[in-house]
């Protein structure tokens, strides 16, 4: 062996004897989990409540053929997720840590739906120009002025708390190659997660080969299991950052401690309704253990916002390397949005619009966007967007941007998959179709159905030519 061979060789002289397909790839652990049909006709068990890994399978002649379809599919979906959990957390950890090493403190842990409070509103300071173009519409449409009425002002909240670190943290990498190479990594490593998890949409059409009348010959077996107790589904959601959307399952009203950290059981005082989407209840002690880890843990949520208020803290000083967002800047975007909502606005409706009655329609646009960029973290994804130098930003926040995607088509497949399956019934975990589509429902704050809605939000504010 020459020397360039031994350096690509790793493995110790005896292993090269030993180590076969199997013992690496590990597929005979992995067809056995399948739990091929051994057992007699008479240990074949009325209800799999009582199986644990490894057990037998019932006999062939008592198998439902189309189970084996069924748990199959489950499996496939399972080693896939493994696949994204492992991406995911790589990111989220190596970022954290950069972070630890840069700032001697925690990555902030990002809470969207306790944002507000303290919010100011435009007219507080500054924003001459938008001030302007609400001064001009007023004029102009004096029936609509209440429309113009509570406009919050442009980036009053961001991770305030942390904000000496966030500004040491872009101080320190700011011209970094080297973070500069971690970013090309993790967009690869996010964009990789996002493909994984679109491919398993295909997993859906072999299922549906399965008629309504096959899934229901087993379909009592499963009862009241289901795919809502699957702990993997669980920790994707929460490395995304879907915390407020899983806090609810996992620490329930007026639920007790209990043997895991964090997590909260139901308790007779408990809602009724929440009994049924306890995770407690759904998951294996396993499932609670890493469910209940990872709720404690950072998430890719965090990770994007950390960075957005970072890129902005720059961006405010007018620091090289972060896009011009100093206060001028900030102003002739903001007035230009509001521009655009008002031309809009009058576009569509014509004369109509001037009417008083159209002030609701034209407040509610108004306020969405005030809302939106009362964000620190949008306006900064938006500013990121249209400036060139900050091209492998762009690209890591648009494979964050695909992966939330990704998810939410993930949920409309299976939606869809499971109305054709079993229409309205009730699911087998009791929550059926109702449920799920509140998981994607758009009148839910987006923090609930959207891991980056500063990401989607931006998206709506670019405007062209301003840097490029
Ligand atoms: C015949 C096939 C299927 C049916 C009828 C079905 C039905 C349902 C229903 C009704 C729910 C809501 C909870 C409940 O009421 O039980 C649910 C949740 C869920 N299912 Fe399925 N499902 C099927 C296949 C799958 C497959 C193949 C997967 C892949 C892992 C899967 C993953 C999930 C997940 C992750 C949830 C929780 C979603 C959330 O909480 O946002 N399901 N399923």
């Amino acid at each position: 062996m020459d020397k360039a061979e031994q350096m690509t060789d790793k493995r110790p002289d005896h292993a090269i004897d030993i180590v076969k397909y199997s013992s690496y790839i590990n597929d005979e652990a992995i067809v056995k989990s399948l739990r091929l049909p051994r057992v007699t006709r008479e240990d074949w068990p009325t209800t799999p409540a009582g199986w644990s890994p490894g057990d037998e399978w019932p006999t062939l002649d008592d198998w439902d053929h189309n189970e084996v379809l069924f748990i199959r599919t489950h499996q496939a979906f399972e080693v896939w997720f493994a696949q994204i959990t492992h991406e995911l957390a790589s990111v989220v950890s190596d970022f954290s840590q950069t972070w630890l090493n840069n700032t001697a403190s925690e990555l902030p842990r990002v809470d969207l739906a306790d944002r507000g409070g303290s919010e100011q509103l435009l007219d507080s300071e500054g924003f001459e120009l938008s001030k302007r173009a609400v001064a001009e519409a007023k004029e102009n449409y004096p029936g609509l002025t209440s429309a113009f009425d509570g406009l919050l002002r442009p980036g009053c909240r961001g991770i305030s708390r942390d904000l000496d670190q966030i500004v040491g943290f872009r101080g320190s990498y700011g011209e970094s190659d080297e973070f500069d190479y971690k970013l090309v990594g993790y967009t690869r490593r996010i964009q990789r997660a996002s493909k994984a998890l679109l491919c398993t949409l295909e997993f859906f059409e072999v299922l549906a080969t399965m008629t309504t009348e096959e899934f229901l010959r087993f379909r009592g077996r499963l009862q009241p299991s289901s795919g809502f107790g699957s702990t993997q589904f669980r920790e994707i959601e929460l490395l995304a950052g879907l915390r407020e959307l899983t806090e609810p399952k996992l620490r329930p009203v007026n639920g007790a401690e209990c043997e895991y950290d964090g997590m909260l059981k139901p308790t007779p005082e408990t809602p009724f309704h929440q009994h049924g989407t306890s995770l407690y209840n759904a998951l294996t002690p396993w499932g609670c253990e890493r469910v209940a880890k990872r709720f404690g843990q950072n998430s890719l949520r965090d990770v994007v916002y950390t960075l957005l208020n970072a890129l902005y803290k720059a961006g405010a000083a007018g620091e090289k390397g972060a896009p011009d967002m100093r206060h001028a800047a900030v102003d002739q975007f903001v007035a230009m949005n509001i521009g655009e909502v008002l031309k809009e606005h009058f576009r569509f409706a014509g004369e109509a619009a001037k009417e008083p009655t159209a002030a609701g329609n034209l407040s509610g646009r108004l306020h969405q966007l005030a809302a939106s960029l009362a964000n620190i973290e949008t306006l900064s994804a938006a500013f990121t967007e249209m400036m060139k130098d900050t091209e492998r930003i762009s690209q890591f926040l648009a494979a964050c941007l695909e992966f939330d995607s990704a998810l939410l088509q993930w949920r409309d497949r299976h939606i869809r998959f499971v109305e054709s399956m079993i229409g309205t019934r009730r699911g087998t975990g009791g929550g059926g179709i109702a449920y799920l589509k509140q998981t994607v429902a758009a009148e839910k704050a987006m923090c609930f159905t959207h891991a980056f809605p500063c990401l989607w939000e931006a998206r709506t504010f670019v405007q062209k030519g301003i840097y490029r």
